[in-house]
């Protein structure tokens, strides 16, 4: 009997795991972990340092294949294996070149599972002594993640989230963080952050557009928390909002540059939200508690489901934008028709905080819906809890 590998299982059907781990267990492999797609497969792949990666590959591909290039980075010694029901000549091509070293069609058996996986593993050994001998793995590396906040309803406290938690990201991971204002000429990013846009969304994408050779960072204002901003355009000048397949290809290009891409959209559900959402490690589906948010809450869920639209990367969060109901979190999941992942207070101090062009992560860390969007930060970011409980960064209540 050979080597016992120690394999992560990448996957986000709770029941296909499951089938996989029973497949697993009949060989000599130990299962070490398993996760969903995006940041909980990179963080664990982090952690664990397995040997081997194992990506159930399923629609939607982008987050399958982005998914798959992060756990790389994020464990550059494990060997990625990918198994698919999808036999598409195009699919498996896409897979290798996100660097896949085998790929194991859907259904199999055992004995072609073991085979592969240890042939693949063995040759890719090899490799990696040379390659990587003098190149330690980076343990904190979580890469590419795209947050998009979306919300039908206007108004619900979509942009005031969108800031706040990339400020919370970037200050709480390290890591290089992008805010991106999808609403193209009435985003209001750069307002309720205080800055000063000399080049915007619309630009970049014209330069693109015209094929112009590019440089980010003449485009991204870097605001003093750290966060670089792509900010969205305000002349009055309304033209042709952008084309969905060009924000798609924008949102790709920043994700191989950032390591977390936060995307605000606008009030309205057309076809922009749903490119960014497609691009989505995670989407934020804000409703506030009124009726008529929640109504439009329920009814993009219900058409996100009917087009099969992942789950695990659907989240709802409750912002009390306004403090006008005694409605229970209880009776809110249950009239939206799905689970809360997060509930944020109704805080006098975000109106100030708006009006003043002053983010209340950076302002007011201690105020109430603060110190909540740093918890969600920490928890979407992975960052460690923080030591001191009482403190305004005292994070980490995993509500689901
Ligand atoms: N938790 C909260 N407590 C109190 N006020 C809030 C809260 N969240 C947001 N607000 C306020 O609600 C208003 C709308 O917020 P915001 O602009 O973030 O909403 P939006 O969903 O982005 O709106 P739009 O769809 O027009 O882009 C702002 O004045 C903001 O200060
Ligand atoms: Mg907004």
């Amino acid at each position: 009997m050979g080597r016992n590998y120690q394999v992560l299982l990448v996957d986000p059907d709770v029941d296909h795991r499951a089938q996989l781990k029973q497949l697993l267990g009949s060989l000599a492999t130990g299962v070490v972990g398993e996760a969903s797609y995006g940041i909980e497969a990179s963080r664990l792949a982090a952690e664990l340092q397995p040997d081997v990666v194992l990506v159930h590959v399923e629609e939607p591909l982008a987050v399958a294949l982005r998914t798959l290039e992060v756990v790389q980075r994020a464990a550059p010694r494990a060997t990625p294996l990918v198994v698919s029901r999808l036999t598409d000549a195009d699919v498996v091509q896409r897979v290798m070149l996100a660097g896949a070293r085998g790929f194991v069609t859907l259904p199999t058996s055992a004995d072609l599972l073991d085979r592969t996986l240890r042939t693949a593993r063995d040759r890719h050994s090899e490799s990696l002594d040379r390659a990587l001998s003098s190149d330690p793995p980076d343990a904190a590396c979580v890469a590419g993640t795209i947050i998009t906040v979306f919300g039908p309803k206007g108004g619900v406290g979509k942009t005031t989230l969108a800031t706040n938690l990339a400020i919370a990201v970037a200050g709480s991971t390290g890591a290089r963080v992008a805010l991106v204002d999808v609403d193209a000429y009435f985003g209001d990013v750069a307002i309720t952050m205080g800055i000063e846009a000399e080049h915007t969304l619309p630009d970049l994408l014209d330069a693109l557009a015209a094929g112009q050779q590019v440089d980010l960072g003449t485009y991204l204002v870097r605001h003093p928390s750290g966060l670089y901003v792509l900010p969205a355009r305000h002349t009055g000048n309304v033209e042709a909002t952008p084309r969905a397949e060009a924000i798609a290809s924008l949102l790709r290009r920043l994700a191989g540059s950032f390591d977390f891409l936060i995307v605000d959209t606008p009030g309205t559900f057309g076809p922009q939200v749903a490119a960014a959402l497609d691009e989505s490690t995670t989407a934020l589906l804000v409703t506030s508690a009124d009726m008529a948010s929640v109504k439009d809450a329920r009814m993009s869920l219900t058409s996100l489901q009917r087009d099969g639209f992942d789950e695990d990367r659907l989240k709802l969060v409750v912002n009390h934008a306004t403090n006008a109901n005694s409605v229970t979190d209880a009776d809110l999941a249950r009239a939206v028709g799905y689970d809360i992942f997060w509930t944020f207070p109704h805080d006098k101090a975000v109106p100030n905080s708006t009006q003043r062009g002053e983010p209340l992560v950076l302002h007011q860390p201690r105020a109430r819906m603060a110190v909540e969007v740093q918890a969600l930060a920490a928890h979407l970011g992975g960052a460690a809890p923080a030591r001191d409980e009482g403190a305004a960064f005292g994070w980490f209540r995993r509500r689901k």
